[in-house]
């Protein structure tokens, strides 16, 4: 795990070498077709093309229209690019290939210089928003991994591999700050402020490495897809509209002691529920990892935990980023994956999907109590 506190002089160096492979992301795509670019992969998600239109914008949009002043976008192309734009089914046709490529550079190229020109006191009444802005491209690029690996299997580097069955750790019952403190140079975004005392009553077992593959075929293999008695009423009725048998990325990812990558909210529970364990919540998840911190990097792992505001919460920087999904059916997913920028690892990072969602790369935490389930 990297700091957690970014300064000025940190900050510029990520900054542009963040937007640096964003632009060979963009070239490697380019290189391998444009068609599938500018498809939409699946229907949960846009197509790649539009999170790369989506990064210049938000950039444009907060630094040079926001902070600068400046206007930047016609109508259309702020209706095409904004999050709450056009559908994700209509994202597809956002601009030819050299405009978008041009694009993603064109807004960047003003910004590097106002960020370069700001002093200590400036730095520190902005820092928030260029951080949230570093944050939200990494995000995206996660996004763009994620969908490149299910248009083509193999596009993404391997996860770690760890031991082919794990084991479990105790962790003792405890109290504890959950969330980000609002330290200056802090990463942490609206959803995980403010950090607030929470507490665990009880010890539990909890996996030490994300659960590999090797446990998880045993589950196959004794019909663990087939079998409605580890399954929620509504998993069991997802499984079988969907008709699914094995996790997203089963024959992609395929050393016995690589994680499980791949599953949905409903996939995980039936597991956890295989074991005679259960998904930790996020507060036992976050409290553990001051033990096992190997938790974090490996896979998302979902937790039972509906996605929820904190106490005290206030959005930022905009109402849509975090809170329109307080909505009782997201749930939680902590640790980030391999492929989650290093400088994003942090305990306290909170990612949430709907329980059906498996194309990121999800994985699975089970815990275990003495006193049973
Ligand atoms: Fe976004």
């Amino acid at each position: 795990m990297s700091s957690s506190v970014i300064n000025l002089t940190d900050f510029l160096p990520l900054y542009r070498q963040c937007r640096q492979k964003t632009g060979e992301m963009w070239q490697q795509l380019v290189a391998g077709g444009e068609d599938r670019l500018f498809q939409q992969l699946h229907p949960d998600y846009s197509p790649m093309a539009w999170h790369f239109g989506h990064i210049a914008f938000t950039e444009m949009l907060w630094i040079l229209q926001h902070l600068g002043g400046l206007r930047c976008f016609s109508e259309r192309q702020f209706h095409q690019f904004a999050a709450d734009g056009l559908p994700k089914a209509e994202r597809g046709q956002v601009m030819t290939v050299g405009a978008l490529g041009q694009f993603l550079w064109e807004g960047h190229s003003k910004v590097i210089p106002m960020l370069q020109s700001l002093d200590a006191h400036e730095w520190r009444s902005q820092e928030r928003l260029w951080l949230w802005l570093f944050h939200h491209e990494c995000q995206h690029q996660e996004t763009i991994a994620f969908l490149w690996q299910h248009a083509q299997p193999r596009a993404v580097t391997p996860p770690p591999r760890g031991s082919a069955d794990g084991g479990e750790r105790w962790i003792p019952p405890g109290a504890f700050m959950q969330g980000t403190l609002a330290t200056h140079g802090s990463l942490g975004l609206d959803n995980e402020r403010q950090a607030f005392p929470a507490a665990v009553t009880s010890g539990f077992w909890i996996v030490s490495e994300a659960v590999r593959r090797s446990p998880y075929g045993e589950f196959m293999a004794v019909g663990g897809y087939n079998d409605p008695q580890w399954w929620s009423d509504a998993g069991w009725q997802w499984r079988c509209d969907q008709g699914i048998d094995r996790p997203q990325y089963w024959d992609v990812f395929t050393d016995p002691r690589d994680p499980v990558v791949g599953v949905s909210w409903y996939e995980a529970s039936a597991y956890a529920h295989f074991r005679g364990m259960s998904l930790p919540s996020e507060t036992e998840w976050e409290w553990a990892c001051l033990w096992v911190p190997e938790l974090i990097g490996t896979v998302w792992q979902w937790t039972r935990s509906p996605f929820a505001p904190y106490p005290g919460f206030v959005p930022f920087p905009y109402a849509a980023y975090s809170q329109d999904y307080f909505d009782g059916g997201h749930y939680v997913l902590r640790g980030g994956s391999w492929v989650t920028h290093p400088k994003l690892q942090r305990k306290s990072f909170r990612n949430w999907y709907h329980p059906h969602v498996r194309q990121p790369f999800t994985g699975i935490c089970c815990v275990r109590y003495d006193h049973g389930l």
